[in-house]
Formats: structure tokens, sequence, C-alpha cells
């Protein structure tokens, strides 16, 4: 088992990692179900088939359970699905002392902690992510949100989790292509500040992708472990530190904005193309080797991952892409921060990049 702290104060706690370790769940757990019951909320897809096992555990251990399982899917984190959910948890006795369990991806992550933000003023959860991406970057940190007629996650809160508890061994039934998507969070690692992992990643990915538990269990505690150092940095995204997760995200914001945020272009593969995107921007302002955006898009497209606008399906013009980032929540007074490298692992955060170049650089893209 691997534990990584993520150190905020008093909103301190644990992130553990073990293949299995949904099976244990029940003497894992339980200290952080003072009155001896967890409410546990999951969507439809993953209550078939993790579920099961969890309910288990907790059964074998004493804890009383609650079962809520929502519909799957990006729409599930709506205003409608918020009010259903508190109003449920409010009829369930939710206290403040509780620990509501997310069992899911990202879409049931953002969504009970947001509620668990705002019932009672707070209340507590604990992540058990079940998506490559919700075990590498969403279930820590302690962004909840839902989507909103104006745009995505622009209504939440920092709510930090109690616990976040991962088990690799659920990505086993997780399809493949969101598995591909979660790595590309996985990659963004390396590239931000790591290029020893990057290397990792170049020899390892492979394996990693055709679910060995090693390499995912690896991947997994290395991303956490640069994330948590991240969000200890600067919790609330005010120094520009945490702002370096977003490396590709500009780029990609606007794709998954272009293919209307579904299942055309998954989050994951919008951030993969975006990588791809502000690499091969930063060579073309000869701010980084062109061999290292080219190993960067190499990787990725191994990964069956899009590198390209075309592969994207995003192959809009550039003016129409940089509309789309004009919207981004990023936006600060007119500016958008853009993250660009020096080099594979070499990531900062630019500050006056000019909107109308990337609008050209995008039409050049176009092309390829
Ligand atoms: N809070 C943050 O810091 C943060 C960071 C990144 C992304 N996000 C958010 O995360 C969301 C995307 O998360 P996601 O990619 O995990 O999507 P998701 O939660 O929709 O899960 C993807 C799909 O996989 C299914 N699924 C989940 N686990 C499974 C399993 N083990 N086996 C079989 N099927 C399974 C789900 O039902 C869903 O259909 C977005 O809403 C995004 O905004 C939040
Ligand atoms: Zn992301």
């Amino acid at each position: 088992m691997t534990t990584i702290p993520v150190s905020l104060g008093r909103r301190s706690y644990d992130v553990t990692i073990e293949a299995g370790a949904l099976a244990e769940a029940g003497t894992r757990l339980k200290r952080y179900a003072p009155r001896g019951r967890f409410v546990i909320v999951t969507d439809a897809n993953v209550a078939m088939v993790q579920l099961p096992t969890l309910l288990a555990s907790l059964q074998g251990a004493g804890i009383a359970i609650e079962p809520i399982v929502l519909p799957a899917g990006e729409s599930t984190k709506s205003w409608a699905e918020l009010a259903m959910l508190c109003d449920r948890l409010l009829d369930l006795g939710i206290e403040r002392s509780d620990n509501v369990i997310a069992l899911g991806g990202g879409v049931i992550g953002d969504l009970v902690g947001f509620a668990c933000a705002i019932l009672k003023r707070g209340c507590g959860f604990v992540q058990v992510p079940t998506t490559l991406l919700a075990q590498v970057d969403s279930s820590v940190g302690g962004k909840t949100a839902i989507n909103t007629a104006a745009g995505k996650n622009l209504v939440g809160a920092f709510h930090q989790p109690s616990h976040v508890l991962i088990d690799p061994d659920t990505l086993d039934t997780l399809p493949r292509r969101e598995v591909a998507a979660g790595y590309a969070e996985v990659v963004k690692y390396g590239l931000i500040d790591d290029s020893a992992f990057f290397g990792w990643c170049e020899a390892n990915g492979q394996a990693l992708l055709a679910g060995d538990r090693e390499a995912r269990t690896h991947a997994i505690a290395t991303s956490i472990a640069a994330k948590a150092r991240i969000v200890a940095a600067d919790e609330r995204e005010t120094t520009g530190v945490r702002a370096l997760l977003n490396l590709g995200h500009t780029f990609g914001h606007a794709l998954e904005a272009e293919t209307g945020f579904g299942e055309r272009l998954l989050h994951g593969e919008g951030v993969a193309c975006g990588m791809a995107l502000a690499f091969r921007y930063s060579a073309r302002l000869g701010l980084c080797p062109a061999e290292d955006a080219e190993r960067v898009s190499r990787h990725l497209a191994a990964a069956g991952l899009p590198v390209t606008l075309a592969e994207a399906g995003a192959d809009a013009p550039g003016e129409t892409l940089v509309g789309h980032m004009l919207h981004d929540k990023k936006m600060a007074g007119g500016k958008l921060p853009f993250l660009l490298a020096r080099g594979i692992g070499q990531t900062f955060l630019a500050r006056d990049v000019d909107l109308a170049d990337v609008a050209k650089f995008l039409d050049e893209e176009r092309r390829l």
C-alpha cells in the first residue's frame, strides 16, 4: 500500500493506493463512518461493476449503507441532479461529521464533492475514484463543480475530501478509450516538471494501457505525489503554481467546446491534443526544441490519443477556436494565462501570449 499525504494544514488528508483496496474498504474506511453508516453515491455504470465489491466489504465490517445511483455521464453534473442529491442526503439525515462516499469518475467526484461543500455548510466526503482520470487528477485537490448553461465547471467550490482510496484494479472494467483519455493526464505530470517520469511513460505506457498492475500503480502514485505537491503549494490557484496543472487545457478546452463537450472528444483526448499543440506552439516561438515537441506528439499518438486538429475532430478556423478560449474561466482582465514549455519537464506560465498569433498558428495546424 502506498500512502501519499496531501498537506493542507487542518484540511490535510491521505491518499492510499493499493491494488485490491476496494475489497478492503471495510477496514480502510471504517474510521470515516463515525456513526457506523455510509451513504455511497455512484453512477449506473459503476454501480454494475464496482459497487457490489464495495458494499460487500463495508457490510462485512458491520457498516450500514445507503446507496444512491445516479445516471452516468457529464449531464449529471447539473443543477437538477445537485438539487435532487442534496434533498436525498438531507432526507437520509446527513450530518457534518458524516462522510459521503463518491464512487466513480470525475463526474461523481465533482458533483458529490460540491453537494458536500454546501450541505449543512460543509460535510465530509471520501473519494473512491474508478477512472484513471479521477485516480490521477480529479479526486485530489478539492476542486468540485457542476456545469451550467454558461459553461463547464462554472459553479463550484474548493472542498477537500477526508480521504481518497484508490484501487487501480477498478480500471479493469473501464473502457479502453477512457483509460487512454486518463493517461493523457498522467503524461501531463511528466511534461510539467518531471522529464524522467516522461521517459518512464515512454518505456511503460503500453504496459500500463494494457492493464499491467505494477505500471498502473506506479503511474498513479507518481501522478498523485506530483498533484499533492502542487496543490499543497497553491491550494486555491492563486500563485500560479497550480495553474501548471492546466498544461494543454487552454487548447484542449477550445477543442472540447468546438466538439460539444461530449463523446466526440473526451476531456483527456482534448488535453492530449492540447499538450501536443502547446509544445508545437512553444517550438514555433523558438522556446522549445522541435525534437521535444515531436517526442510529445509521438508518445501521445502511440497511446491512441489525438495530436492534430483533424484527429481531434476540431478542424475549425483558428479564430473560431481562439473564440472558445475567450470563454475560458481562467480569463482575467482580458488576458488568458497560457502554459508553454521550454522543453519536456519545463512548463511555465506565459501571461503575454498574443491570441491573434495563436489563431494564426492554429490555421497553420489545420493544414497538417
Ligand atoms: N475536480 C477536478 O480537479 C477535476 C479535474 C479533471 C476533471 N474533472 C472533471 O471530471 C469529469 C470527467 O471525469 P471522468 O473522465 O472520470 O468521467 P466520468 O466520471 O464520466 O467517467 C467516464 C465513464 O466511465 C464510466 N466508469 C467510471 N468508472 C468505471 C469503471 N471502473 N468501470 C467501468 N466504467 C466506469 C462512467 O460511468 C462514465 O461513463 C469532468 O466533468 C471534468 O470536469 C475534475
Ligand atoms: Zn484535465
